[in-house]
């Protein structure tokens, strides 16, 4: 049976925490898709059809497939016969949420586990949130993210000027 691993998240941008933790799935599992979030609460940097194009430039390749969804996770996984679902677990700041999402996940769908992966202390201090806030204030994110998602994002800083993250 081939074990299909979903990396959900919301990748905006996709950083390198995130490339890897992808890799580190891709050694776990058969195949691993990356899930993006569509979230019409939130008001992403970049379109989800956008940070797809990102996640498959960066994981060019990987044994990766890249797609968005919306709606709950938990069905996402029974639709694609999910047997886990992969996190990266930076921190305890991370866990209590993170805790509370995978027992929810369990509730709805008891067979699908969720997976932690802890991601390599290198890259254990990056988040979207402050790769936005760093290029929101001018600093560099070289190293933090994929160069090509690095201009993206100085792009963008100077297409909308300075914006809350
Ligand atoms: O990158 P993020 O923003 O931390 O990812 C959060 C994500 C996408 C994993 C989470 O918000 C999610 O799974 N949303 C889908 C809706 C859902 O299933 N909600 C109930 C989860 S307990």
């Amino acid at each position: 049976m081939s074990r299909l691993a979903l990396y959900p998240g919301s990748f905006d941008p996709l950083t390198n925490g995130h490339l890897d933790v992808i890799a580190r799935a891709g050694r776990l599992f058969d195949r691993v898709v990356v899930a993006v979030l569509i979230n019409p609460a939130k008001q992403p940097w970049f379109t989800a059809p956008e940070r797809v194009a990102m996640i498959r430039e960066a994981c060019a390749g990987l044994a990766v497939d890249v797609e968005t969804f919306d709606g709950l996770l938990a069905e996402l996984a029974r639709r694609r016969q999910a047997t886990a679902v992969v996190r990266g677990l930076r921190g305890a700041s991370d866990f209590d949420a993170e805790r509370q999402m995978a027992q929810m996940n369990r509730h709805l769908h008891p067979d699908l586990e969720t997976v932690f992966l802890l991601p390599a202390p290198e890259v254990g201090h990056i988040s979207s949130t402050l790769i936005k806030e760093i290029v929101t204030l001018g600093g560099s994110v070289a190293g933090l993210v994929p160069r090509a998602i690095e201009a993206r994002l100085h792009e963008r800083r100077e297409g909308v000027g300075t914006r809350h993250v």
